[in-house]
């Protein structure tokens, strides 16, 4: 039923409009005094960030934040990202800020950066899921800090997607996620970055990255020396740092295969066998006849990050036998980031061949 009001919406939502009991309001004063409201009535509502979408609730009430989980059917071991408007406000949210908190957030900050320290005592305790610290980040989007700066504290926000699926980069898309479960949504327009934010844990003595994103390894090590990277390709059986490292994670609902080029031989006949597929590639040499969909992605990893999910999303919709995501080449970088969220949404071709065997 949500399906149906969404594929009208074509992304461009309009203001003022109500769907199954989700509003949807422009990023100007009167979307962000009724987001400001809502938040102070313990309620949630969506909104944008520079990364992808999120979805937030005051980070100080536990039954608040109570409602984030419930909307997302977010498991409860899970923990929260918990968003400021300043870098003096991240300071009451922890127990101790650090030298390196103070260096990291000089740098990144507002962006997407998130740092894990210990938690301070005016955060609800099921925002880190019961663990001792909290991830906080200070959002660089234009709406993003008007409504924590108008809100004046906490606000907890993981995407605004159903827990496990593919994050959301316009209004739309957290429409097509959460309408009927949710009252508002900001919009604000396409996401500038398109995956979410770095993770780095900073509560031990070396700074440790749990997720990649757009500040790249290489940034973090110009700014603070030593940095450690923990494998973003843990299986869903591991025991993971955090919760969102487990290896399927931001996934389409249609099976999902990732390639090298090395493989793509192997892979056509495959897939001509079993057309139509989407195939989301970004390089020329690789194409598929109809009926099947080639989309074209970019080779710049700036460009093919702004629009992953939104393809993913559209292939998905597209209710095809299945999604085959070419892997770059170039893994350092923005790369990193890009090529562990195509892990993390796709599984390896060769286990298609391994089953047939
Ligand atoms: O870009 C982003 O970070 C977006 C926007 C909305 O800011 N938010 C986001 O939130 O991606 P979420 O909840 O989907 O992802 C949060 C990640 C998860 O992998 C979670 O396990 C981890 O951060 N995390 C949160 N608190 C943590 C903690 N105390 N210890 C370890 N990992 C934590
Ligand atoms: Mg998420």
């Amino acid at each position: 039923m949500a399906a149906a009001v969404v594929e009208g919406c074509d992304g461009d939502a309009r203001d003022g409009r109500e769907v199954s009991d989700t509003r949807i309001m422009a990023a100007g004063a009167a979307g962000v005094a009724a987001v400001v409201g809502l938040w102070r009535a313990g309620g949630v509502a969506a909104f944008p960030t520079e990364t992808v979408y999120g979805l937030g609730a005051d980070a100080r009430r536990e039954e608040a934040v109570r409602k984030i989980y419930e909307a997302k059917g977010r498991p409860p071991g899970n923990p929260v990202i918990v968003h400021v408007g300043d870098p003096g406000e991240a300071k009451l949210c922890a127990e101790r800020w650090t030298a390196l908190a103070e260096k990291l957030s000089d740098a990144f900050w507002p962006g997407p950066l998130t740092m894990i320290l210990a938690r301070g005592a005016s955060i609800t305790p099921l925002v880190s899921a019961g663990r001792e610290t909290v991830a906080l980040r200070c959002p660089r989007h234009p709406a993003a800090l008007e409504l924590l700066r108008a809100f004046g504290g906490p606000i907890a926000a993981p995407s605004a997607n159903r827990s496990g699926f593919t994050s959301p980069t316009s209004a739309a898309h957290v429409l097509a996620e959460l309408a009927g479960r949710i009252p508002l949504i900001l919009d604000g327009g396409s996401s500038e970055i398109g995956l979410e934010s770095t993770v780095v844990d900073i509560s031990g003595d070396l700074p440790t990255v749990l997720r990649p994103g757009a500040v790249t390894l290489e940034m973090l090590r110009a700014a603070v020396g030593e940095v450690r990277v923990v494998d973003s390709t843990l299986q869903v059986t591991d025991v993971a740092e955090s919760p969102g490292q487990h290896s399927r994670h931001y996934a389409p609902r249609t099976p999902a295969y990732r390639f090298t080029v090395a493989e793509w031989p192997q892979v056509k006949m495959w897939a001509d066998l079993h057309a139509p597929v989407a195939l989301l590639c970004h390089d020329d040499s690789i194409h598929l006849a109809a009926p099947s969909e080639t989309m074209c992605m970019s080779a710049d990893a700036g460009r093919y990050a702004q629009t992953f999910y939104a393809a993913l999303r559209e292939a998905d919709g597209k209710n095809l036998a299945a999604i085959l995501v070419q892997m770059p080449k170039d893994h350092g970088g923005l790369w990193a980031a890009i090529v562990d969220r195509i892990r993390r949404a796709t599984e390896p071709f060769v286990v298609i061949m391994e089953a047939q065997r």
